[in-house]
This record gives structure tokens, sequence and C-alpha cells, in this order.
């Protein structure tokens, strides 16, 4: 193959690497919705063989199905098996500037991607991306507004990113982009480098594809470092844990302030987000921990015999509902929840009556230990 060939392949391979489309551009659009923003809350979220599901008030899954996401020992598994799977989940959150911290094991396999990227609705990117079939780099890349003209590619050197864990961090902000491979600094995009530098709200993705895939166009199956053999597969990218930090704090939502795709031009709207609400509700157990703890000594040796049957009920709630979820799967969760506050507010009920004396046991002597 020419010097030319390959350089024409590379800009095809670009192309198609990169996201061209978008919902809404508000760059083409002045009524595009705002953007839910993560703002003052932490999405930190370590992955085990006990998760049940990648949580959809945080996550959508645009491509693949939500039910095929495993849990195992070293964190969430995406699975393709066949030509013209693909697996991607998308943050329902953005953020504006920030941390993206991912901990995960590439999938092995040639021509298999395993990636994430930060991703802004007037197609600003920052990407991470690795081949299967390569065990000693991993591509960073970035885009402005989805030109593709710009080759921005660079690689990365790193010991076996299929073999194990290993953690990539994006530290984005208005001065400089940073890709940072288990603890050492890989590359450092400043704000001033020629071309347009992401800096518009994003949203998070992570995903796995075959770019080795026989449909793929030629240019994408060279970049992605051959074709893939199917009867290889099935082919697993684990993640075991996101961490996204939203530099732009006390923020629900981001808006466009007009078309120019400018830093300036983004405002921020105060308030909690979303996400902020959700990260930070405290679980019923917790408030019930909570409602104990700011109990006198005097009401806790009161309600003393009638915590060992509290917790009796704790446990009893908690292990059926546990139970019913793991058996009625996702389609019939929010029966579940239904059902676990319900129980929650009975257990509250009764907690209020022990409290105010009417479950009090006359015999003492359980002590403070609880
Ligand atoms: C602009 O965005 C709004 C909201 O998403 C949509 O309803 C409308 O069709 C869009 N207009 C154009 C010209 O795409
Ligand atoms: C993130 O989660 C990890 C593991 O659960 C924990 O050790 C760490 O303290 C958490 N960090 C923050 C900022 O919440
Ligand atoms: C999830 O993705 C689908 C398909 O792209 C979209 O229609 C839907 O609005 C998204 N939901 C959220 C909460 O982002
Ligand atoms: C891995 O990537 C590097 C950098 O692009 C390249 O030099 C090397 O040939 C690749 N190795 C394989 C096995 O594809
Ligand atoms: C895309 O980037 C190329 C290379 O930097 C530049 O020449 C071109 O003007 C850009 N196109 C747009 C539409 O911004
Ligand atoms: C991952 O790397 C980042 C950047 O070096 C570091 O701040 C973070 O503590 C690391 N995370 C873990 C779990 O080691
Ligand atoms: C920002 O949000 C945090 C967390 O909700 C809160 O503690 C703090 O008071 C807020 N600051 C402002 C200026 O609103």
């Amino acid at each position: 193959m020419s010097r030319s060939t390959l350089f024409s392949l590379a800009l095809l391979a670009c192309h198609v690497a990169a996201q061209t489309t978008s919902t809404c551009d508000p760059r083409h659009n002045a009524s595009c919705p705002n953007d839910p923003a993560l703002g003052s809350g932490v999405y930190n979220q370590t992955f085990t063989s006990t998760t049940t599901e990648l949580n959809p008030n945080f996550w959508n899954v645009t491509s693949g199905n939500a039910e095929t996401i495993q849990f195992g020992n070293n964190g969430a598994e995406l699975v393709i098996a066949q030509s013209g799977d693909s697996v991607t989940a998308q943050s329902t959150f953005y953020i504006m500037y920030g941390v993206v911290e991912v901990i995960m094991q590439a999938a092995a396999g040639q021509g298999i991607i395993s990636t994430f990227d930060l991703i802004s609705d007037d197609l600003d990117e920052i990407d991470v991306e690795i081949m299967g079939g390569n065990t000693s780099y991993v591509e960073s890349n970035w885009y402005g507004w989805g030109n593709t003209s710009q080759y921005n590619a660079l690689y990365h050197k790193c010991d076996g990113p299929q073999q194990g864990l290993h953690n990539y961090t994006i530290v984005w902000t208005a001065d400089q982009l940073q890709w940072i491979i288990d603890g050492n600094v890989a590359r450092t995009l400043p704000y001033a480098k020629p071309g347009r530098y992401p800096q518009t709200p994003c949203m998070m993705k992570f995903g796995i594809w075959a770019g080795g895939d026989s449909k793929q166009p030629e240019g994408t199956i060279v970049w992605a470092g051959g074709k893939t053999d199917w009867t290889k597969g099935p082919f697993t990218m684990t993640v075991q844990s996101i961490k996204i930090t939203d530099a732009t704090t006390n923020t629900s939502s981001y808006s466009y302030g007009d078309n120019t795709g400018d830093q300036k031009s983004i405002k921020a709207v105060a308030g909690n987000s979303a996400a902020y609400n959700l990260i930070n509700k405290k679980s019923a157990i917790q408030s019930a921990a909570a409602t104990w703890n700011s109990l006198s000594t005097g009401a806790k040796i009161g309600i003393a015999s009638g915590v060992g049957a509290a917790l009796a009920i704790i446990v009893v709630v908690y292990t059926i509902v546990c139970i019913k979820q793991r058996r009625r799967g996702r389609a019939e969760k929010a029966i579940a929840d239904a059902q676990w506050n319900e129980h929650t507010s009975e257990l509250m009920e009764y907690k209020t009556l022990m409290a105010k004396g009417h479950f009090a046991v006359s015999h003492m002597g359980h002590g403070e230990k609880f």
C-alpha cells in the first residue's frame, strides 16, 4: 500500500470514528433544550458482581441492550459477539469542564474498539479509543465542532490494556485538556493550539464496537487494526468504575446563549441538578439511622427493647425486596421500588410509635450498644 493510500485511509478512518450528528445542534438551532448538568454532584460508581443494572437515572443505553450488560467481580461487562453488535451507554447529565476517570480493561480481539468519550451537542469531542489487537498502545483523540479534516489522534504507550485494569483519566479545563494513563500525563492539549478546542457542555459515553467488522469501510478496518474474526469472540470490555466531576458547580442545566459554540456563550442555570439530587438523596435506611442518632439517650434507652424487632424488620423487608427485584427484573423494578417505599414507610411509622413509647417494654439491660 502506498503512503498516500495509507494517508487517505487514515483520513477516511477519522471520518467514521467521530460522531457526526447530534440530536439538536445549538449552532444551527436556537431552540435546543437545555442540557441537564451534573453540577455539584460527583458521580462515583464502582461496579461489582452485586450491581444489578446500569442505573437508568444516570445512563441511557443507546446501542445494544441494557439487559445484556453483565456485572462480574471486575465490573460492568459489555459484550459483543457477532457482526453488527455494539453496546453504548451515554450519561443523562452533562459537564462543563471537569474530570472523568475510568478504570477499565479493554476487550481483546483484532478490530475491536473499547472506548469512552465526552461529546457535546455541537460535536466537540474528547476520546479514548483502545484497539483490541494492540497490546502496547492506546489512542487519544479530540474534535471541535465534529470537524474531521483535522487529524488529532495520538498513540500512547500502555502495557497490556486488554490484560488488566488501567486508569484512564481526562482532566478538562478552560485552559487545557489532559489525558492521564495510570497516573502519567500522556498528552496535554493547550487551549491555544490551532483548531477548535472542545469548549461546550459534554455528556459522557462509553462502549464497545467492531471497527474491524467486514461491513465497515476499509479505512475504518485499517484504523481499528485489521479485520475482526468473530469466531474468536465473544469480546468483552470490562468497566470497573467511573467517576465524573463537573467543574461547574451549583448548576442545574446548561444552555447555549447563541450560535457561536464559544465557551463564553454557555450559560449555567443556577440550582441543584437532578443528578445532584439523586446522588445526594439519603436512602431510607440512612434516614432511619439519622433519626435514631438524633434521639436523646433517654429515648434510646426507652425504645431499647424494641430495636431488636426493628432491626429484624429491616433485614426481612430488605431481603424480601431484594429477592423480588432480582426475580422480577427491570420491567417490574418500579413495582418493587414502590413496595420498598411502602414497607419503609411502615417501618418508619413503627419506629415513630416505638419512639413515642407505644412499644417500649419495661425491662432494661440492653445498654446502648446499637
Ligand atoms: C430545533 O429544535 C427544536 C427542539 O428540539 C425542534 O423542535 C425543532 O424542530 C428544531 N428545528 C430545526 C429547524 O431543526
Ligand atoms: C468514590 O468511590 C470509592 C469507592 O467506593 C471511594 O473509595 C471514594 O472515597 C469515593 N470518592 C468520592 C469523592 O466520593
Ligand atoms: C435516551 O436515548 C434515546 C435514544 O437516543 C432518546 O430518545 C432518549 O431521549 C434518551 N433519554 C435520556 C434520558 O437521555
Ligand atoms: C500499535 O499502535 C502503534 C501506534 O500506532 C503502532 O506503531 C503499532 O504498530 C501498533 N501495533 C499493532 C500490533 O497494531
Ligand atoms: C476544519 O479544520 C480544518 C483544519 O484545521 C480547517 O482548515 C477548516 O477550516 C475547518 N472547517 C470548519 C468548518 O471549521
Ligand atoms: C486515576 O488517576 C487519576 C489521575 O492520575 C488519579 O487522580 C486517581 O486517583 C486514580 N484513580 C485510582 C482509583 O487510582
Ligand atoms: C453550592 O452547592 C453546595 C452543595 O449543594 C452548597 O453546599 C453550597 O451552599 C452552594 N453554594 C452556593 C453559592 O449556592
